[in-house]
């Protein structure tokens, strides 16, 4: 996600808070009985807001001729979401043979529909499959493709009581999981793994807290990689976490709730938000003006993304982030003192241990990156054991440049499957 899109949600966590701090009474431990299903509050036919016939990642993959599925995953704790997959390339016509797995994890407010956007000549999952992987996009519980439950309704807040830890530890786990037990994933001993933003914080979580998954990452590719966020550099950000970073009567009022799904409401309000000349336009773009200038960027793609997002998430993705930024430690969901002695023993949430990480990763990181500044970066990549480092030159890459920028092809993803197939050549299945 670009230092614009993160501009505009945090741009919107700003406007939301505001309204709540003046318009509700604050009721510190209040349990609201029943949230509110914005997806199902904005669906609305009758207005052209329906969201049963908008498309989907299916489509964007079979209109450039690709074979396309979508998976079903029930995970660990109920949470039922969906995969994206492209079994193989009709360009090759090897869906006989063997092909080696690829998945790959989309951002905050992301979704699977972020990765083809760019189209066949350039955009990740089309080049891996006509390399001939088995490709597969996951989504994040509470997304538009993954809000189901085995007990549990959207419109009940424990539905949204969840952090990218747990996307990290249950979804991802089981993602990989269903992926190695399709008939092509049998017999494989792992997969390769490639995510955005906090497409990589969820395996960080996902491996220091279940080494074992290690095992079943054969090279994992962190694009702009988040964990520590104490040098980001965000200017809504920095204006919000002292308040939502801390456990306080603001913090408590804003969890476990749905923040901003997909939706052509919001989609709207986005596109009046950041209009040229409204009051906010300029935290629409990120802090460091040079990111957001023409020409670096595809902008058809820039916008059908934006268009497809945000794709829904839980305010707990927010505030986790925010903690970190205020407590400059990488570490689990801090409830505050009480009931974190609660859920965890002891006073404040332990560090992620990632010297357990012991996968062979891949940091791809850049020096304009608002979202992974370098310090962050490195001082994580020192405690990971097999990190293998990638800076990009170009001085003014950000963190949407490496979902978004012309040049993507050649520095990102060409690369990045030059490492799978070599992988793949000295370790034959
Ligand atoms: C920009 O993205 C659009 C949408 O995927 C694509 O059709 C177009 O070919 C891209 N343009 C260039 C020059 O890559
Ligand atoms: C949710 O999952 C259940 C299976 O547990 C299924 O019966 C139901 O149709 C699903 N609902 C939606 C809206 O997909
Ligand atoms: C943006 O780039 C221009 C040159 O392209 C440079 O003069 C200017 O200082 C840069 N601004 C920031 C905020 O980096």
């Amino acid at each position: 996600m670009s230092g614009l899109h993160i501009g505009v949600h945090f741009a919107l966590v700003w406007i939301c808070l505001g309204t709540i701090v003046e318009g509700a009474p604050v009721v510190p431990d209040a349990d609201p009985a029943e949230a509110t299903d914005f997806y199902q509050l904005f669906n609305n036919p009758d207005a052209h807001l329906s969201l049963a016939t908008a498309p989907t990642t299916l489509d964007y993959i079979t209109e450039h001729g690709y074979p396309a599925e979508r998976h079903y995953v029930t995970t660990e704790d109920g949470y039922i979401i969906s995969l994206f997959r492209i079994p193989y390339s009709h360009n090759l016509q090897n869906e006989d043979q063997q092909r080696p797995i690829a998945f790959i994890q989309h951002g905050l407010f992301g979704s699977s529909d972020s990765w083809p956007c760019l189209g066949p000549d350039d955009a990740l999952p089309f080049l891996l499959s006509d390399a001939g992987y088995d490709v597969w996009m996951g989504n994040a519980r509470g997304n538009r493709y993954s809000r189901n439950h085995t007990s549990l309704s959207t419109k009940h807040p424990n539905f949204w009581r969840f952090s990218w830890h747990e996307i990290g530890y249950f979804d991802i786990a089981a993602s990989i999981d269903y992926t190695l037990s399709t008939e092509n994933g049998k017999g494989q001993t792992g997969i390769h793994y490639v995510g955005h933003s906090q497409g990589t914080t969820v395996l960080f979580a996902l491996l220091s807290s279940r080494p074992e998954y290690n095992a079943k990452i054969k090279t994992a590719h962190m694009l702009a990689p988040v964990a520590f966020m104490d040098h980001m550099d965000d200017f809504l950000v920095n204006t919000l976490s002292p308040y939502l970073g801390l456990n306080n009567a603001y913090s408590r009022l804003f969890c476990s709730q749905e923040f901003l799904p997909y939706n052509d409401f919001v989609l709207a309000l986005l596109y009046n938000i950041c209009r040229t000349g409204s009051v906010v336009s300029d935290f629409c773009s990120s802090s460091n003006d040079n990111t957001t200038q023409e020409g670096r960027t595809n902008k058809t793609a820039s916008y059908m993304i934006i268009g497809v997002m945000p794709a829904g998430v839980s305010t707990d993705q927010i505030l986790h982030y925010m903690q970190e930024h205020q407590s400059g430690h990488f570490r689990e969901f801090d409830y505050g003192t009480k009931r974190n002695l609660k859920y965890y023993g002891t006073e404040t949430p332990a560090d992620y241990p990632t010297e357990k990480i012991t996968c062979e990763m891949h940091m791809w990181y850049s020096d304009n990156d608002e979202m992974a500044a370098v310090e962050d970066v490195i001082r994580l990549s020192v405690t990971i054991p097999n990190a293998i480092m990638h800076h990009m030159e170009d001085p003014l890459w950000d963190h949407g440049d490496f979902a978004m920028n012309w040049e993507v092809r050649y520095y990102i993803n060409e690369p990045i499957i030059a490492i799978m197939n070599k992988h793949e050549a000295e370790n034959p299945q």
